[in-house]
């Protein structure tokens, strides 16, 4: 079959270029053994620099301290290492300034830094990269860019804690219906129910806490697999960067990306606690509950429907855990059976993280700004605690310790009585004494008290228990707890 060239649509996407030699100049950092430059599409499969550009600070900072160590350890010249660090320094600024240039064959940052610093410096450039490999570089490049991202995110979610916990010591008496399969189940107060929030992402911080201490070792130094046999200080080059320690087998050094995993396994089960705190205020939203009223800010309108108030940034937090656990699966499926030590899989790790990272924080700040400005509706609120025999097992409770019943009978008993009232189409509290009697002729008129659900939430002051006085405990040593 002899294949005719077809004209492309002008809206098609961008033909891939013949898979042939490519034409032009070796790549400057190893044209030793090479005589052709790549293909085309060789250089798009491999090119890493429309993202890793986003490690240029990380990339920079290292260079440095391996820089300043290899003239300390007498490996290189000191005016050859000063030279270095005040390129770096000025490639930085290029960057920063939006000057630079950055190169698509030049495949990824390290040798973009690299060939721009040959550019500035001339011939100690060449120097840089003594002991040393793109492998290491680019572990200890993606563990600092990392723990800054999961610094970030800790902080960030102490905000929202600390918003949740405002809301919550205001809301310590506000009477809402508890649910479990979403049916009403027993009354809590609204702070309760955001207090519960509050211990999630406190857990959620604590997992970036643990994932920063295993991240926080340095590879730097391993260079390629192996290590190197000059006489480097990597505990020099390790302090100099923040690490503990360096990482202590070469090997694993490179090939390492638990610390991408933990990450983004934190950042999955973060999201899953906003979505489901964003699912709720899309409830809670709706005029079916109408139990909060989100912000001007933090509502939007419908281009056809003059009513409407959607909670969008509440739907779109809830969607967010999808791309995050995808993060966290992809990296899980690329790591998944692959040899030791560096592979260029390894450079799929990147966009997930840095994806997950963004979107971890849009999601935390959205929910933050939400969380701050909603108004509950304390009276929508209360009354549908009133609904749906909502004080039934206050009922059940009271036959236990005012009558002595087993628990199974006070069930049944009260079953019975919710049989009733449902028949009548009333509240328990609305059935007559002697309707109650002739169900359980023990009652007697002191167990309407118990049906009120204030009394209700006021009697539950077991520890975490939903009392006002509880959650204004709670409240004040979430405070302290999550400080
Ligand atoms: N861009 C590469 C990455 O992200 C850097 C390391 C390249 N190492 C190599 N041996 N080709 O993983």
């Amino acid at each position: 079959m002899s294949a005719k060239p077809r004209k492309p649509r002008p809206d098609a996407p961008a033909a891939p270029a013949p898979a042939g030699a490519g034409t032009g100049a070796a790549n400057p950092l190893w044209g030793g053994r090479f005589a052709a430059a790549p293909a085309e599409v060789m250089q798009r499969i491999n090119a890493s620099i429309g993202f890793d550009r986003a490690l240029y600070a990380q990339d920079i900072a290292g260079s440095k301290a391996h820089a300043r160590m290899l003239a300390r350890q007498g490996i290189i010249g000191r005016a050859d290492a000063e030279a270095i660090v005040a390129g770096l320094d000025r490639i930085q600024h290029e960057i920063e300034g939006g000057t630079f240039q950055f190169k698509t064959e030049l495949e990824d940052i390290h040798m973009n830094v690299e060939a721009r610093l040959a550019e500035l410096i001339g011939e100690p450039a060449g120097r840089l990269h003594t002991a040393r490999s793109r492998n290491d570089q680019v572990a200890t490049d993606l563990r600092l860019w990392v723990r800054e991202a999961l610094d970030a995110l800790a902080s960030a979610l102490r905000d929202l804690q600390h918003r949740l916990i405002d809301k919550a010591a205001r809301h310590a008496a506000t009477v809402m219906p508890g649910y479990t399969h979403l049916q009403p189940a027993q009354p809590v107060t609204f702070g309760h129910h955001l207090l519960a929030y509050v211990e999630m992402f406190g857990r959620d911080r604590g997992r970036l806490e643990d994932a920063r201490r295993r991240l926080n070792e340095c590879p730097l130094g391993a260079a390629a697999l192996a290590g190197t046999s000059f006489a480097i200080d990597r505990d020099e080059t390790a302090r100099e960067l923040g690490f503990e320690r360096p990482a202590a087998n070469s090997m694993d050094a490179v090939a390492d990306r638990d610390f991408v995993l933990e990450f983004l396994a934190a950042a999955a089960i973060a999201a899953v606690h906003l979505s489901r705190l964003g699912e709720e205020i899309v409830l809670w939203a709706s005029p079916a509950y109408g139990f909060v009223r989100l912000s001007d800010a933090f509502a939007t309108g419908s281009s056809i429907m003059p009513q409407k108030r959607n909670p969008d940034a509440a739907e779109l937090v809830r969607a967010k855990a999808g791309r995050i656990v995808g993060a966290l699966q992809a990296l899980l499926v690329v790591l998944k059976g692959l040899p030791l030590a560096y592979a260029k899989d390894l450079q799929e790790d990147k966009e997930p993280a840095f994806d997950a990272a963004a979107s971890l924080a849009l999601a935390i700040a959205a929910m933050t700004g939400m969380v701050a400005d909603m108004e509950a509706d304390e009276a929508a609120m209360a009354a549908a605690a009133e609904r749906g025999y909502i004080t039934a097992t206050d009922l059940a409770d009271w036959l236990v310790r005012v009558l002595g019943l087993p628990f199974r009978r006070a069930h049944h008993a009260t079953g019975r009585l919710v049989k009733l009232a449902a028949e009548k189409g009333c509240g328990l509290e609305s059935l007559a004494l002697a309707e109650m009697q002739a169900v359980e002729p023990g009652i007697t008129a002191e167990v309407y008290s118990v049906l009120a659900v204030a009394r209700s939430v006021e009697s539950r002051t077991s520890f975490g228990g939903t009392a006002p006085a509880n959650v204004r405990a709670a409240a004040a040593k979430a405070r302290e707890r999550f400080a």
